[in-house]
């Protein structure tokens, strides 16, 4: 039985009805830059996650660019990210013409190392970022221990709906990106994302920057872009939010099932499971595996119609793109054996239990055929 690594279509087959009058309703009124939509979906993302203040952006990249530039972040400035996440965490720091400054992750959540960030914080560093990666929610504590005074960005991307011994992601450091890309744990109808802050002068400052650094008609104290969120991307999330809650319950109970599965398969000793640490509540917006001969698996699963994928192959301080920052292999050990360890699985709430049970029996299979 095939099983996709992710299938929207079941998502929104019971909710197209509405996602649907929500769409015309943006049409009759032909309202599409920012306005009504928009603003309605600010305050309502803003009461979900718990947070003053939320900015509708373009994406998630565009969430982390606004970030650094309303901090002033630019040239001969250092941000230091962890090594092992999506490319654009590192990318944006490097469009501003700052530095950045990568850390290893621990093995348990393969988010930034709080030790090793602390040792990367020097007189030029201007921010850090450290990244919720795969849905749980890093060490805040020792990071904010860690950081001091330096800003810190949260890259929430992946990790809407976490918490940190109860502070909702996004909410905890002095900025939060979150990304609104359709596989995420609240997805649009394409790309969109949203700022998160308590402070009032960031706010105001991401909303002039959103709109080409404008405060007032043709007045720019500060270059900008075009940031926007897009109406008809608000009016969908906005019919989806309700329902997060109840998809990543859907995540986590099918997380659970694949602990009781894999250990039934005897193959507890074998793979290792993602750890969902206490009071980090995790979201499994990904459930990261560790396998044994991880490309064999994984080319195994593809052959039997089982969606996986390795989230992240290459450790961002080893890209081509950052060869000028002089970084060799082993500089990052824990990120490097994770890129050549780790698979995703299958997680979407729709899953049926059939579904979850062939996952396992596929990877069951391959170890037992050796
Ligand atoms: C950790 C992380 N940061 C940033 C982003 C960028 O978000 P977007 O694709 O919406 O630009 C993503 C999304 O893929 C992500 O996973």
């Amino acid at each position: 039985m095939p099983v996709p690594l992710l299938d929207l279509k079941r998502q929104y087959r019971p909710i197209r009805e509405q996602v649907r009058e929500a769409i015309d309703r943006v049409c009759d009124a032909q309202y599409f830059i920012l306005g009504p939509e928009v603003e309605a979906f600010e305050r309502e993302s803003a009461a979900a996650l718990g947070v003053a203040h939320a900015v509708g952006v373009s994406s998630g990249t565009d969430a982390l660019l606004a970030a650094l530039m309303a901090l002033g972040v630019g040239p001969g400035d250092e941000v230091v990210v962890p090594t092992f996440t999506f490319f654009a965490t590192a990318g944006v720091v490097e469009r501003l013409g700052a530095k950045p400054v990568f850390v290893d992750i621990t093995a348990r959540d393969y988010c930034i190392d709080p030790e090793a960030l602390a040792a990367a914080i020097s007189p030029r560093t201007k921010a850090v970022i450290p990244v919720h990666l795969f849905g749980q929610a890093a060490d805040m504590a020792s990071i904010a221990r860690a950081a001091g005074t330096v800003p810190i960005i949260e890259d929430c991307a992946q990790s809407w709906g976490a918490d940190f011994e109860g502070r909702t992601t996004g909410g905890i450091g002095v900025l939060g990106a979150f990304s609104f890309f359709p596989s995420k744990n609240l997805g649009g109808f394409g790309d969109g994302g949203l700022v998160t802050t308590s402070s009032d002068e960031l706010i105001r400052v991401l909303k002039e920057l959103r709109v080409h650094g404008q405060s007032g008609p043709y007045e720019h104290p500060r270059v900008g872009g075009n940031f926007r969120l897009h109406a008809l991307q608000a009016a969908v999330l906005r019919i989806k939010l309700p329902h997060t809650a109840g998809w990543i319950e859907g995540r986590r109970r099918n997380a659970a099932r694949y602990r009781t599965l894999f250990a039934e398969a005897g193959l507890a000793g074998v793979v290792e499971l993602p750890e969902a640490l206490p009071g980090r509540g995790h979201t499994f917006n990904q459930f990261v595996i560790r396998a044994p001969r991880r490309d064999e698996l994984k080319a195994h699963l593809l052959a039997k119609g089982i969606g996986c994928s390795v989230y992240y192959p290459l450790p961002l301080h080893l890209q081509p793109c950052f060869r000028h920052l002089g970084h060799r292999e082993g500089e990052c050990p824990v990120a490097e054996r994770a890129s050549h360890d780790v698979l995703a699985l299958p997680v979407f709430p729709e899953l049926t239990d059939a579904e979850l049970s062939e996952v396992v029996g596929v990877i069951a299979d391959f170890y037992k055929a050796q």
